[in-house]
Protein backbone atom coordinates (compact mmCIF):
# COMPACT_ATOMS: atom_id res chain seq x y z
CA UNK A 1 0.00 0.00 0.00
CA UNK A 2 1.18 3.00 -0.79
CA UNK A 3 2.32 6.01 2.18
CA UNK A 4 -0.96 8.19 1.21
CA UNK A 5 -2.74 4.92 0.81
CA UNK A 6 -1.93 4.00 4.40
CA UNK A 7 -2.39 7.26 6.10
CA UNK A 8 -6.07 7.57 4.77
CA UNK A 9 -7.09 3.88 5.81
CA UNK A 10 -5.53 4.88 9.51
CA UNK A 11 -7.55 8.32 9.27
CA UNK A 12 -10.94 6.73 8.16
CA UNK A 13 -10.48 3.62 10.99
CA UNK A 14 -10.83 6.36 13.50
CA UNK A 15 -14.41 7.48 12.09
CA UNK A 16 -15.18 4.23 11.09
CA UNK A 17 -14.01 2.08 13.88
CA UNK A 18 -16.12 4.26 15.92
CA UNK A 19 -19.24 5.33 14.01
CA UNK A 20 -22.44 2.54 14.16
CA UNK A 21 -25.01 1.88 11.32
CA UNK A 22 -27.80 -0.37 9.95
CA UNK A 23 -26.96 -3.50 8.09
CA UNK A 24 -28.67 -4.58 5.03
CA UNK A 25 -28.94 -7.72 2.79
CA UNK A 26 -28.69 -6.64 -1.01
CA UNK A 27 -29.97 -8.11 -3.70
CA UNK A 28 -30.29 -8.51 -7.61
CA UNK A 29 -31.54 -10.82 -10.07
CA UNK A 30 -31.02 -10.81 -13.94
CA UNK A 31 -32.01 -13.11 -16.15
CA UNK A 32 -29.87 -16.03 -14.89
CA UNK A 33 -29.14 -15.57 -11.29
CA UNK A 34 -30.39 -14.23 -7.95
CA UNK A 35 -27.50 -12.66 -6.01
CA UNK A 36 -26.98 -11.22 -2.72
CA UNK A 37 -24.80 -9.93 0.17
CA UNK A 38 -24.82 -7.42 3.19
CA UNK A 39 -24.31 -4.42 3.07
CA UNK A 40 -23.52 -1.78 5.47
CA UNK A 41 -22.42 0.98 2.72
CA UNK A 42 -26.16 1.94 2.55
CA UNK A 43 -27.80 5.30 2.77
CA UNK A 44 -30.95 7.67 1.60
CA UNK A 45 -28.97 10.78 -0.34
CA UNK A 46 -32.02 12.66 -1.28
CA UNK A 47 -35.13 13.17 -0.11
CA UNK A 48 -37.41 14.70 -2.82
CA UNK A 49 -36.95 12.81 -4.71
CA UNK A 50 -36.54 9.71 -2.61
CA UNK A 51 -33.55 8.37 -3.49
CA UNK A 52 -30.47 5.51 -1.84
CA UNK A 53 -27.02 4.74 -2.89
CA UNK A 54 -26.24 1.35 -2.54
CA UNK A 55 -22.45 0.51 -2.07
CA UNK A 56 -21.60 -3.24 -3.44
CA UNK A 57 -17.98 -4.40 -3.43
CA UNK A 58 -16.45 -5.11 -6.91
CA UNK A 59 -15.06 -8.75 -5.51
CA UNK A 60 -18.50 -9.87 -4.67
CA UNK A 61 -20.75 -12.28 -6.92
CA UNK A 62 -23.35 -10.03 -6.26
CA UNK A 63 -21.51 -6.61 -7.89
CA UNK A 64 -21.67 -8.98 -11.32
CA UNK A 65 -25.42 -9.63 -11.14
CA UNK A 66 -26.20 -6.36 -9.81
CA UNK A 67 -24.28 -4.28 -12.35
CA UNK A 68 -26.86 -6.61 -15.08
CA UNK A 69 -29.72 -6.03 -13.18
CA UNK A 70 -32.41 -3.26 -13.63
CA UNK A 71 -33.44 -2.70 -9.92
CA UNK A 72 -32.04 -3.76 -6.27
CA UNK A 73 -34.02 -4.96 -3.43
CA UNK A 74 -32.82 -3.70 0.01
CA UNK A 75 -33.59 -5.05 3.28
CA UNK A 76 -32.83 -4.13 6.60
CA UNK A 77 -32.35 -6.45 8.82
CA UNK A 78 -33.48 -7.49 12.75
CA UNK A 79 -31.78 -7.30 15.97
CA UNK A 80 -32.25 -10.84 16.02
CA UNK A 81 -30.88 -11.94 12.17
CA UNK A 82 -27.49 -12.67 12.91
CA UNK A 83 -27.62 -15.75 10.99
CA UNK A 84 -29.28 -14.14 8.49
CA UNK A 85 -26.40 -11.50 8.10
CA UNK A 86 -24.24 -14.65 8.40
CA UNK A 87 -25.61 -16.07 5.65
CA UNK A 88 -25.09 -13.42 3.13
CA UNK A 89 -22.39 -11.59 4.66
CA UNK A 90 -20.17 -15.03 5.25
CA UNK A 91 -20.87 -16.57 2.04
CA UNK A 92 -20.33 -15.99 -1.48
CA UNK A 93 -22.52 -16.73 -4.34
CA UNK A 94 -19.29 -18.23 -6.40
CA UNK A 95 -19.84 -21.36 -4.46
CA UNK A 96 -23.13 -21.54 -3.16
CA UNK A 97 -27.15 -21.06 -3.68
CA UNK A 98 -27.59 -18.01 -0.74
CA UNK A 99 -31.37 -18.62 -2.40
CA UNK A 100 -32.13 -22.33 -1.72
CA UNK A 101 -33.92 -22.39 1.97
CA UNK A 102 -34.37 -18.53 2.51
CA UNK A 103 -37.56 -17.71 2.09
CA UNK A 104 -38.23 -15.00 -0.58
CA UNK A 105 -40.59 -13.67 -3.64
CA UNK A 106 -39.70 -12.32 -7.11
CA UNK A 107 -40.98 -8.07 -6.62
CA UNK A 108 -42.61 -6.01 -8.71
CA UNK A 109 -39.48 -4.87 -10.10
CA UNK A 110 -38.06 -8.54 -10.82
CA UNK A 111 -35.81 -8.07 -7.82
CA UNK A 112 -35.96 -11.03 -5.32
CA UNK A 113 -37.47 -9.55 -2.28
CA UNK A 114 -36.76 -11.58 1.23
CA UNK A 115 -39.50 -12.53 3.47
CA UNK A 116 -38.13 -12.35 6.62
CA UNK A 117 -36.63 -8.92 7.63
CA UNK A 118 -37.55 -5.64 9.52
CA UNK A 119 -38.52 -3.28 6.15
CA UNK A 120 -37.72 -3.54 2.70
CA UNK A 121 -37.06 -1.38 -0.28
CA UNK A 122 -37.25 -2.33 -4.18
CA UNK A 123 -35.72 0.11 -5.98
CA UNK A 124 -34.97 0.89 -10.08
CA UNK A 125 -31.15 1.58 -11.08
CA UNK A 126 -30.81 5.08 -11.75
CA UNK A 127 -27.19 5.63 -12.47
CA UNK A 128 -24.39 3.64 -11.08
CA UNK A 129 -20.75 5.39 -9.91
CA UNK A 130 -17.57 3.53 -10.11
CA UNK A 131 -16.63 5.18 -6.41
CA UNK A 132 -13.11 3.43 -5.91
CA UNK A 133 -13.50 -0.56 -4.59
CA UNK A 134 -17.27 -0.47 -4.41
CA UNK A 135 -19.81 0.58 -6.95
CA UNK A 136 -22.91 2.87 -6.51
CA UNK A 137 -25.73 1.96 -7.13
CA UNK A 138 -27.98 4.95 -7.28
CA UNK A 139 -32.09 3.95 -6.67
CA UNK A 140 -35.26 4.98 -6.89
CA UNK A 141 -37.81 3.36 -4.71
CA UNK A 142 -40.56 2.22 -5.90
CA UNK A 143 -42.23 -0.28 -3.44
CA UNK A 144 -41.47 -1.05 -0.14
CA UNK A 145 -42.75 -2.56 3.15
CA UNK A 146 -42.38 -3.95 6.65
CA UNK A 147 -41.30 -7.53 7.79
CA UNK A 148 -42.02 -9.50 10.66
CA UNK A 149 -38.31 -9.16 12.55
CA UNK A 150 -37.95 -6.36 15.33
CA UNK A 151 -35.17 -3.77 15.73
CA UNK A 152 -32.25 -3.83 13.91
CA UNK A 153 -28.90 -4.88 13.40
CA UNK A 154 -25.91 -2.78 13.61
CA UNK A 155 -22.24 -3.02 12.12
CA UNK A 156 -20.82 -3.53 15.54
CA UNK A 157 -22.68 -6.40 16.13
CA UNK A 158 -21.87 -7.88 12.81
CA UNK A 159 -17.90 -6.57 12.74
CA UNK A 160 -16.29 -9.84 13.40
CA UNK A 161 -17.75 -11.96 10.56
CA UNK A 162 -15.48 -13.21 8.60
CA UNK A 163 -16.69 -11.40 4.61
CA UNK A 164 -17.27 -14.34 2.04
CA UNK A 165 -15.37 -11.82 -0.41
CA UNK A 166 -12.93 -9.51 1.50
CA UNK A 167 -12.42 -6.41 -0.23
CA UNK A 168 -9.33 -6.66 -2.26
CA UNK A 169 -9.55 -10.39 -2.11
CA UNK A 170 -6.92 -12.54 -4.16
CA UNK A 171 -9.05 -15.39 -4.98
CA UNK A 172 -10.57 -13.11 -7.60
C1 LIG B 1 -19.77 -6.41 8.55
C2 LIG B 1 -19.77 -6.55 7.06
C3 LIG B 1 -20.09 -5.45 6.25
C4 LIG B 1 -20.08 -5.57 4.86
N1 LIG B 1 -20.41 -4.48 4.09
C5 LIG B 1 -20.41 -4.60 2.74
C6 LIG B 1 -20.79 -3.50 1.91
O1 LIG B 1 -21.13 -2.42 2.37
N2 LIG B 1 -20.79 -3.69 0.56
C7 LIG B 1 -20.43 -4.88 -0.01
O2 LIG B 1 -20.46 -4.99 -1.23
N3 LIG B 1 -20.05 -5.94 0.74
C8 LIG B 1 -20.04 -5.83 2.09
N4 LIG B 1 -19.67 -6.88 2.87
C9 LIG B 1 -19.13 -8.09 2.23
C10 LIG B 1 -20.11 -9.06 1.60
O3 LIG B 1 -21.34 -9.10 2.27
C11 LIG B 1 -19.48 -10.46 1.59
O4 LIG B 1 -18.20 -10.42 1.02
C12 LIG B 1 -20.35 -11.50 0.89
O5 LIG B 1 -19.90 -12.78 1.24
C13 LIG B 1 -20.33 -11.35 -0.62
O6 LIG B 1 -21.20 -12.29 -1.18
P1 LIG B 1 -21.29 -12.55 -2.75
O7 LIG B 1 -19.89 -12.88 -3.22
O8 LIG B 1 -22.24 -13.68 -2.90
O9 LIG B 1 -21.80 -11.30 -3.37
C14 LIG B 1 -19.74 -6.80 4.26
C15 LIG B 1 -19.44 -7.91 5.07
C16 LIG B 1 -19.46 -7.80 6.44
C17 LIG B 1 -19.16 -9.02 7.28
Amino acid sequence: MSERREVAAVAMAGLAGRADYPMYVVTARDGEEASGCLVGFLTQCSILPARLLVCISKENHTAGVASRAGSLAVHLLGSEQLELASHFGERTGDRTDKFAGVRWRVGTTGAPVLEDCAAWTEGVVRQRFDLGDHVGHLLDPVAGGGGGAQGQLSFHEVRSLDPGHPPGDPRS
